[in-house]
């Protein structure tokens, strides 16, 4: 039979331990697992921004009808401002199409330097483990490069050297800010070092974008790519708004090109946009309406960025709580304060991880990935506890 030539194959750990937390009848567990933000009460809530977006939308859309695979570009060209500050096409060298979530942008970007002949994509390593999968399924070539240190501060030799060997059938992919899954963000001078060697190389770089606002702020946590964008003549760039506007599950992401001249996009998006239709048409809508609507409202748009402040001040007191700890068992927490955003890494190993989850009722990625938002005033002693009793 043809489906009998199927293998079978694993689910997508992170997305399986959903299932496995949610079997479990504990009732003091802890979820470090998926990223998603959540309160000190666990709930993960949608934006009082949103909600008020979404009635309006209701009350006022008079059609559902089809727009093109470029999606909302009112949604696009809304968001610009964000990433690239006061000059946000750069003299019209920037344009963009929304995408079903940072996950269609990160594939866009890819399966378009696919077509541009880019075989090989540089990447630090640990990263998201969709970037893999994405490379892996286009059929391009992962060249990994260790991202951190072991005092927790970003390689920028291991980066610089891929730039800098980078032929011209490759690309280097970067995250803006909140690296998932390390928490460690390169610094400012960091970035300029990195720009300089883009410039010098005439190295390709993809931007990553999927937690702008959650490290210390929007303008803050733009300011490396805006650095890189300053010196470089071409570049992609994938954005998510699951996370800075809580719109998980309605997939609301965006794709944009940086040409070297205005004249260089038009071919560059006749492309894109017959990857989108054939791969999904065009995105779903409901949820980039929603943040146009935000973002063209200067009372929503405060009402939205209030309520990003006070995830992100959340975030950084559980940081600051951890480094306060300072040591559970050999682990050493410090440096947990000084990185950015949803997530670190904790060396511990899968047996270990596996340990945390059976007999303490923690989960988190077998990678030692945290989910810092899950931890709360409440459970951060006994993950403490649990951490030294395992990580001995
Ligand atoms: C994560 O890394 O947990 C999030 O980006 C969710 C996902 O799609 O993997």
């Amino acid at each position: 039979m043809m489906l009998d030539r199927l293998s079978h194959q694993a689910p997508d750990a992170l997305l399986a331990l959903i299932r496995l937390y949610a079997a479990d009848p504990r009732e003091d567990k802890i979820d470090l697992g998926v990223g998603v933000y959540r309160t000190e009460e666990g709930a993960t809530p949608v934006f009082a921004a949103i909600k008020a977006a979404e009635q309006r939308l209701v009350d006022t859309q008079d059609s559902k009808s089809y727009l093109g695979p470029e999606g909302d570009m009112g949604f696009v060209n809304a968001l610009m401002p964000y990433l690239f500050g006061s000059d946000p096409t750069m003299g019209g060298r920037i344009s963009g199409m929304q995408t079903p979530g940072g996950t269609g942008a990160v594939r866009l970007a890819l399966a378009l330097a696919q077509k541009a002949r880019v075989k090989r994509v540089h990447m630090g390593v640990p990263s998201w483990p969709n970037h893999a999968q994405i490379l892996a399924d286009l059929g391009m070539e992962l060249a990994p490069f260790n991202h951190a240190n072991a005092d927790g501060t970003a390689n920028l030799d291991g980066v610089l050297a891929a730039i800098n060997g980078a032929g011209a059938d490759e690309a280097v992919l970067l995250h803006a800010c909140c690296h998932n899954p390390s928490g460690i963000d390169y610094t400012a001078d960091q970035w300029d070092a990195l720009a300089e060697a883009f410039a010098a190389s005439g190295t390709f770089p993809i931007i990553d974008s999927a937690y702008q606002g959650l490290g210390h702020g929007m303008e803050e946590d733009a300011a490396g790519m805006r650095t890189l964008l300053a010196k470089v003549p071409e570049a992609f760039i994938a954005y998510s708004c699951d996370k800075n506007f809580g719109q998980y599950r309605d997939r609301v992401g965006a794709f944009y090109v940086m040409a070297k001249e205005p004249g260089g996009l038009d071919t560059a998006f006749s492309n894109a946009n017959a990857l989108a239709r054939a791969a999904w048409s065009m995105p779903p809508d409901h949820g980039g309406a929603a943040v146009r609507i935000i973002l063209r409202d200067p009372d929503m748009t405060k009402l939205w960025l209030a309520e990003l402040d006070t995830m992100r001040a959340r975030m950084r007191s559980v940081r600051d709580a951890l480094a306060t700890a300072g040591r559970a068992g050999r682990i050493d927490l410090t440096p947990l304060g000084r990185q950015n955003g949803l997530f670190a890494m904790l060396p511990v190993s899968k047996e270990e991880v596996a340990t945390l989850r059976e007999e303490h009722g923690i989960y988190m990625a077998a990678s030692g990935r945290i989910n810092i938002a899950g931890l709360t005033n409440a459970n951060l002693p006994k993950f403490i506890a649990a951490l030294a009793a395992v990580a001995v």
